[in-house]
């Protein structure tokens, strides 16, 4: 017996990948630096090399089968100095854009995915006033050259996370701790955003501009008042925080989802080191035989998507979810991940919530920001050394249900 759980007509299917994880030789951004410094275990070199090889890995997207495609603009290779755009790497974009369309394939374009050129980092930051500005301009110059070709606006790619990161926990650049940056950079990150979507908003009044949340599910290990409210806390920082902030300010909502986490307090450590997931004695329980000892949990998403929609009450596209594992081709764990997690997206869907369609993250093995390339969460399996790709047994598996555009579950 076999169960067939249908998707809704012009639902989206497909993948993610973020331009500084696998475009590769990104040297005036400011993570190139950082890895330069040694402070994450790789450098990206050439990361997968799409830059040059797009065009084979979009017919991996059409074997594939997906009719969407997520990727990202950086901003370092387009403006090269304050005010100086890179027509020739605006030309490549639109190259690469026009490629999908030509199949078909939607496109979801972020902006912003953490990255900033060197020459912002050093002039300015976010926590600058100056920097609405900056930004802006940017933001402006790409919806003049490549808005005709941008199906989904998601401009900023979780920016909690790289401002807990970069302002808080000195782990990302610019490489503060100074609450007071933070919160300044927090103003003017959100205040970028709106003035991107007026932008975008007036060239294109029908645009789709939205950003994405890293939304996982949090619970407390334990009982006891400080640890539900430390899990209310949790959801206030990541999600209320900015989103707060940009009400009125998106067509859609973003939603990422990977796991649970399981926060439990221990007075021995209170410090900050995000690397090992403790923030001010807090910690988040591990999986030690996952590659970055993350929780899988198939019906968070499934809550997650429950409360984004109470809160947001705007459509939802879930713009990533994916799994890091060791796995070579043989990827049973993500196919178990995939399928599982699918459930329960139909689940909420099915009881009315307004999901418009799903990102695998990701769809090649790609830099893992601070972890480097040991993780792997692709679809394709890449051979850092040969930058030779070799889709894997779940590639195969995503590939039947984007085509068919129903999951079948044995029973
Ligand atoms: C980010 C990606 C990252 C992925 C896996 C997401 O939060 O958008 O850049 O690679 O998680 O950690």
């Amino acid at each position: 017996m076999s169960d067939k759980f249908k998707f809704p007509k012009d639902f989206l299917w497909g993948a993610a990948t973020s331009s500084y994880q696998v475009e590769g030789g990104n040297s005036n951004a400011d993570w190139w630096q950082w890895e330069k410094q040694g402070k994450a275990d790789n450098e990206s070199g050439l990361a997968c090399d799409y830059w040059n090889r797009w065009k084979s890995d979009h017919d991996l997207l059409m074997e594939l089968g997906v009719n969407s495609f997520r990727l990202g603009i950086e901003w370092a290779r387009v403006e090269k100095a304050d005010g100086v755009f890179d027509e020739e790497a605006i030309a490549h974009y639109r190259e690469i854009f026009q490629d999908l369309k030509k199949r078909n394939i939607k496109t979801q374009v972020t902006l912003w995915w953490w990255t900033s050129p060197i020459w912002f980092q050093e002039n300015y930051g976010f926590h600058k006033k100056e920097s609405v500005e900056i930004f802006a301009r940017y933001v402006k110059k790409i919806t003049d050259e490549l808005g005709d070709l941008i199906d989904v606006f998601m401009v900023l790619n979780e920016p909690m996370v790289p401002l807990g990161q970069g302002f808080l926990a000195k782990a990302f650049p610019p490489g503060y701790m100074n609450p007071f940056k933070f919160l300044r950079a927090v103003n003017n990150l959100s205040g970028a955003y709106k003035r991107s979507y007026e932008i975008i908003h007036k060239k294109y009044p029908d645009a789709q501009v939205g950003i994405t949340y890293l939304y996982n599910w949090y619970e407390s290990e334990g009982f006891g008042i400080l640890l539900n409210s430390i899990n209310r806390i949790a959801q206030w920082y990541r999600i209320d925080l900015f989103g707060n902030k940009i009400k009125g300010y998106q067509d859609f909502v973003g939603i990422h989802y990977y796991r649970l986490g399981k926060i439990r307090f221990n007075w021995r450590n209170v410090k900050m080191d995000s690397r090992n997931q403790i923030y001010m004695g807090f910690t988040i329980d591990e999986n030690p035989e996952n590659v970055m000892k993350w929780i899988s949990y198939p019906e968070g998403i499934y809550k997650v998507l429950k409360q984004a929609s109470g809160k947001f009450k705007l459509p939802i596209l879930i713009s990533e979810n994916g799994v890091p594992t060791r796995a070579g081709i043989d990827d049973e764990e993500r196919i178990e991940y995939l399928r599982s997690h699918l459930v329960f997206v139909h689940k909420a869907i099915s009881e009315g919530i307004d999901v418009r369609g799903y990102n695998f993250w990701s769809l090649m093995d790609n830099l893992e920001w601070l972890y480097g390339y040991e993780p792997k969460f692709g679809l394709i399996e890449m051979d850092f050394k040969t930058l030779e790709r070799k889709p894997r047994k779940s590639f195969y598996e995503y590939a039947k249900i984007c085509k068919s555009n129903e999951l079948e579950i044995e029973e």
